[in-house]
């Protein structure tokens, strides 16, 4: 992890909504519109994107943490962008703001943790779940 990653530190992540990501895709009796998990995970692109240049090779990050509401329905077709911005570092620990917009208001917002990890000690640990 570089000493660039300071509070401040700020990535986005745009989207275009489609009809999978629907909420009455899996649901057909559910509204159509932009499904809770797919806005938290163009929160969480936004967040992996603001830490991205900041980290050493073979390093990455990895969500462990979200507590966001959704405030406002979107449907498909629509540009959703996702903004995150750090707030705090603590060890490998990173707490990030973020917030969605669609083309009129805000539709969510929330806080993020991502652990910064080494990849390869990350990967070791799930091993045993891969192979028999
Ligand atoms: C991030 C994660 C590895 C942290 O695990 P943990 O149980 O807090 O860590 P442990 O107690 O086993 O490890 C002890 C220390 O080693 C660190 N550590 C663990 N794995 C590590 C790795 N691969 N690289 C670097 N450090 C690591 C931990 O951060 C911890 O440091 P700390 O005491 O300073 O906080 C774990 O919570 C996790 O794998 N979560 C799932 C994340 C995920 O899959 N997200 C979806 C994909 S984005």
């Amino acid at each position: 992890m570089k000493t660039t990653l300071t509070p401040g530190v700020r990535g986005e992540a745009t989207h275009r909504v489609v009809s999978a990501e629907l909420v009455s895709h899996y649901h057909p009796e559910a509204p159509p519109v932009f499904g809770s998990p797919f806005m938290l995970m163009l929160m969480e692109h936004a967040a992996f994107n603001a830490i991205l240049p900041h980290l050493d090779v073979g390093e990455q990050s990895v969500g462990t943490g979200f507590e966001f509401e959704h405030l406002a329905a979107t449907p498909a077709g629509a540009t959703v962008i996702a903004r995150a911005e750090v707030l705090s570092i603590d060890g490998r620990r990173v707490t990030l703001s973020v917030e969605a917009h669609d083309e009129h208001e805000m539709i969510g917002q929330g806080k993020h943790v991502r652990h910064v990890v080494e990849m390869a000690r990350f990967l070791k640990r799930i091993r045993h779940k891969i192979e028999p």
